[in-house]
């Protein structure tokens, strides 16, 4: 389990406050300002630059999240990942990236990532011996997603990083389904933790953001290409994020226990023919997840039986919204084979595990017995 140097919650509400020493304001004030003085500034201030007065708290907010020293908001997760890869790879470079990860990210390195110069491999799964049979000469990092979007793999951090690091490669995470509640993975060793901040952090289906949390040597590298590309988050959006942050742990901790009763009761059902959940002892990766986890998130994904269809019970539910996304306090389902997975072709798909029949469920704070009275009218 993940030790804390100070409590989360704690860093939730406070890390990063701007002190408001004019009218002595609690919450701290929105600077919209675009423009700001020069003189005696080594280095300029621009929102492009990610260092206005408003992007620099909550930068230092993430950072301390993910026990880090360094961090960046971006305005998507997309923008952090793609930014972070396009920052750390040059052309001539290889990476090493999981099968079984989130849709975009997959269509960003299967469609997008040569064009630059860059190498990759895609494992055939998530144990560290997947990735290192990929390894290359060339090769310079390698990315993981744990838990994984939406089979909820687990990868272990420890043995990757070992095994990352024999090779000097770096290792980068899209930590987005454990949120910085559940786990650390820099506390492993893993070099660069992603979120999309749409998520967990937000919490409220509300703000489109992403994170990226490091040493400040890669952060500066990173940033370096950021201010390049220009996907930095407004202030304003900045200010609702770090306000929605402040209940994160809160939020997360009602999530990893109602979504644990759901996936316990859901393996009951006789409609559901699998339950992906790491929370749940029938997870294959389930001991893992218990030592490096904890908690074990608000997503729970399930396979109904073929005489289920996926699409009818999904149009049959009431409460649980039909939607993309996951993470908000309202509970929400999607096909995933339909949204976040359908640029994959079907055996991409088969190959990444994911069927028709696939649910993917994100459980928000309601109450257990309202969401379960929706799923068994909806059957
Ligand atoms: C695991 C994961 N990573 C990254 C992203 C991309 O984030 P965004 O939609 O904020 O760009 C998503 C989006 O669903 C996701 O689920």
């Amino acid at each position: 389990m993940p030790h804390k140097s100070k409590d989360l919650n704690t860093k939730c509400v406070h890390e990063g406050d701007l002190p408001n020493d004019q009218h002595s304001s609690i919450v701290s004030p929105i600077y919209f300002s675009t423009a700001f003085d020069y003189q005696d500034k080594s280095l300029s201030q621009y929102p492009r630059y990610f260092n206005t007065p408003n992007q620099i708290g909550l930068n230092k907010k993430v950072a301390a999240l993910d026990n880090c020293d360094a961090g960046l908001v971006f305005a998507s997760g997309m923008a952090a990942i793609t930014t972070t890869l396009l920052g750390l790879l040059s052309s001539g470079d290889h990476m090493v990236i999981q099968n079984s990860i989130y849709g975009g990210t997959f269509n960003f390195v299967a469609n997008h990532i040569s064009d630059f110069g860059i190498e990759y491999d895609f494992t055939h799964g998530h144990n560290a011996d997947d990735f290192a049979e990929k390894i290359k000469p060339n090769t310079k990092l390698i990315y993981i997603e744990s838990p994984s979007n939406p089979l909820l793999e687990i990868v272990d951090f420890e043995a990757v990083v070992k095994m990352a690091q024999k090779h000097n490669a770096l290792v980068v995470i899209d930590s987005t389904m454990g949120s910085p509640v559940n786990q650390l993975p820099a506390q492993y060793g893993v070099d660069v933790i992603i979120h999309s901040a749409t998520k967990y952090m937000s919490g409220h289906s509300d703000i489109l953001a992403g994170t990226v949390a490091c040493s400040q040597p890669l952060c500066d590298k990173i940033a370096h290409r950021a201010k390049m590309l220009g996907g930095s988050l407004s202030d304003l959006t900045v200010w609702l994020l770090d306000r929605s942050i402040k209940t994160m742990g809160l939020r997360v901790s009602a999530q990893n226990t109602h979504a644990l009763i759901m996936a316990t009761w859901l393996e009951q059902q006789p409609q559901v023919l699998r339950v992906f959940y790491p929370g749940l002892k029938s997870h294959p990766d389930h001991d893992l997840a218990h030592a490096q986890m904890c908690g074990f998130g608000g997503v729970v994904s399930f396979e109904l039986r073929d005489d289920f269809p996926a699409v009818a019970f999904l149009n049959n539910l009431k409460l649980i919204k039909r939607a993309t996304s996951f993470a908000g306090v309202e509970s929400t389902a999607l096909i995933p084979a339909l949204t976040s997975h359908a640029l994959l072709n079907p055996e991409q798909r088969l190959a990444a595990g994911i069927s028709d029949q696939l649910i993917r469920f994100s459980v928000g704070i309601e109450s257990v017995e309202d969401l379960k009275n929706d799923i068994v009218q909806a059957f």
